[in-house]
Parts: C-alpha cells; sequence; structure tokens
C-alpha cells in the first residue's frame, strides 16, 4: 500500500489505465476524512470487491465545515487509519494537506448544490453540501476512477453526489453502501467518540426511531403514521435536541407529505450534547415489504 500527500505522487501511483478496461471496472474510490471505523471500511471491502485498484483518500476538508471548533476537533489519525487499510488490500492512500487540494486559498469556483443543499442537512449547515460536492468533484478529478463508494449513512450527502454527477455529466459510477450500526443499532459516525457513557445510550434514540418509522411503514403506515411512531420515539429521550425528523425524496432529498406512496428515506438530525448525529433507514410507504 503506497502513502501518497501530493496529485503528482498520485499520478505516479497508477499501475493501470485509468478507465474501465476489459469487463471489470479499473479504479474505484472511497473517500473519507480519516478516523476511519467499521462503515468505512465496509465502503473499501465493497470496492476491493469491486476494482482491481482501490484508492481510499483521507482529507479533512476545511470548505464543508460551517463551525471551526468542529474543524478544529475533528479527529485526525492518518496512522491508526492506515492501519486499518492496508490488510483490506488497498493499493494506494491519499492523503493530501489542505495546501495541496486547495493551492491558491479557497477556490474560486465552487460546485453548487442546488436544492438539495438548502433542505434538511442544507438548511441545518448552510454550504455544507456545496463544500462536499466541490471536495467530492476535485477528488472524482484526482483520482479518475470508474466508480465511487458512499455511504447510505450520509443519505443526502449520497443523493446531492449522484445528482451532481448526472447533471454534470461526469462518467462515474456511485455505488451506496449500506450503513454499518454497532449491536444496539447505533450507526457508526467518527464523531461518536466525542459522545460521554450516558450520551451515547441517549443516541441510540437516533436509530429507535428511523426503525420504528420503518416498521410502521412495513405494516401498512401512511407517510404521516410512520412519521408520528418516529416522533414518539424520539419523545421519549427529551434532553436530545431533535433538527428534523423527515422523509425524504430518494432522489431530490425535498420532504415528502400527505399521501405519498413509494421509496422515501427517513431521515434524523439531533444534537446529543455538544454532538450532532445523523441517521437513516431507506422505507417504502404505501405497501408492506414483506
Ligand atoms: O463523507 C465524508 O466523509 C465526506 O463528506 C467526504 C465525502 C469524504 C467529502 O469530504
Amino acid at each position: 500500500m503506497r502513502i501518497v500527500h501530493t496529485a503528482n505522487e498520485l499520478r505516479g501511483t497508477t499501475t493501470r489505465p485509468a478507465r474501465r478496461s476489459g469487463d471489470r471496472p479499473s479504479r474505484a474510490v472511497v473517500m473519507t476524512m480519516g478516523a476511519l471505523h467499521e462503515g468505512h471500511l465496509a465502503l473499501v471491502r465493497a470496492a476491493r470487491e469491486a476494482a482491481d485498484e482501490v484508492v481510499v483518500s483521507i482529507f479533512v476538508n476545511p470548505l464543508q465545515f460551517e463551525d471551526p471548533d468542529d474543524l478544529d476537533t475533528y479527529p485526525r489519525t492518518l496512522d491508526e487509519d492506515c492501519a486499518l487499510l492496508e490488510p483490506l488490500g488497498v493499493d494506494v492512500v491519499f492523503a493530501p494537506s489542505v495546501d495541496e487540494v486547495y493551492p491558491t486559498g479557497l477556490p474560486v469556483v465552487t460546485v453548487n448544490a442546488g436544492r438539495i443543499g438548502e433542505v434538511f442537512e442544507g438548511a441545518h449547515r448552510p454550504g455544507h453540501l456545496d463544500g462536499v460536492l466541490t471536495v467530492v468533484c476535485k477528488l472524482l478529478h484526482l483520482t479518475q476512477p470508474d466508480l465511487a463508494f458512499f455511504g447510505q449513512k450520509d443519505a443526502q450527502q449520497l443523493i446531492a453526489v449522484r445528482t451532481m454527477v448526472r447533471d454534470l455529466a461526469m462518467g462515474v459510477d456511485i455505488v451506496a453502501v449500506p450503513t454499518v450500526r454497532d449491536v444496539d443499532g447505533l450507526a457508526l459516525s467518527s464523531r461518536n467518540v466525542f459522545l460521554s457513557g450516558e450520551e451515547r445510550a441517549r443516541a441510540l434514540i437516533l436509530s429507535e426511531a428511523v426503525m420504528a418509522a420503518d416498521a410502521a411503514a412495513r405494516t401498512g403506515a401512511d407517510l404521516d403514521e410512520a412519521l408520528a411512531a418516529g416522533n414518539a420515539a424520539l419523545a421519549r429521550e427529551p434532553e436530545v435536541e431533535v433538527e428534523y425528523l423527515a422523509a425524504l425524496d430518494p432522489v431530490s432529498a425535498e420532504g415528502l407529505e400527505g399521501d405519498y406512496r413509494g421509496e422515501a428515506v427517513i431521515a434524523v438530525a439531533a444534537r446529543v450534547g455538544e454532538t450532532r448525529l445523523i441517521d437513516n433507514v431507506v422505507t417504502r410507504i404505501g405497501r408492506p415489504l414483506g
């Protein structure tokens, strides 16, 4: 496994043609901000299965942090991350500095997530999804993959990335990988390390809420009833400060209402103490899944 820090070094690592050769995609990328956990490793394993060459990027992207304290305290654990990646057969770790990715300072031209960047996550974290898309676009250009793997855990990010790739004809296949959970249901997140024992116990209410909504939908509940089931669960933890629990259209991220029937992302965001957490489940409203 080679660990490289510059775009030039990255270009030098390529052992195969950058684009699909024969019947197998040649290169897959997994983009991360480090502080790797089993959720990231699931992305890497899926990439390893799918492609000849796996590149993992590790870059804490300042453009997607609205709060400078959050950026400063974001865990940075490159050595531990590389130790986790090596046994998985990763070919290249690309861990650039901020100056390497943004050599002229903040980029003049950026990607705008449009309406997707204004609702739910976008409303609570203005500019966040623009920052994500800008760095994803840049990392796609630098790594030139056939496939790029993203976690379902960041459902709105996944929708935004898919939409960018579609609308700007970016020529890469985006593959979604299911959320990895602890045995008690808590979705894995690099931010979980900030939770005290008590907070971690409280944080379980996020997964319980989306699972309750999903369970209701599976037994035939309509959208309002499914969301009511999720809200009833959240009400059991009044100290958890809920930002939203909502049903999102899986393609546009618009909020779903009324008598909608079809696939829906039930998403929740909440603060547990100082830590902001998100979770979601993809369900179907209007008919039991069986
Ligand atoms: O999901 C993340 O870790 C980040 O948003 C990403 C996709 C690596 C972009 O910085």
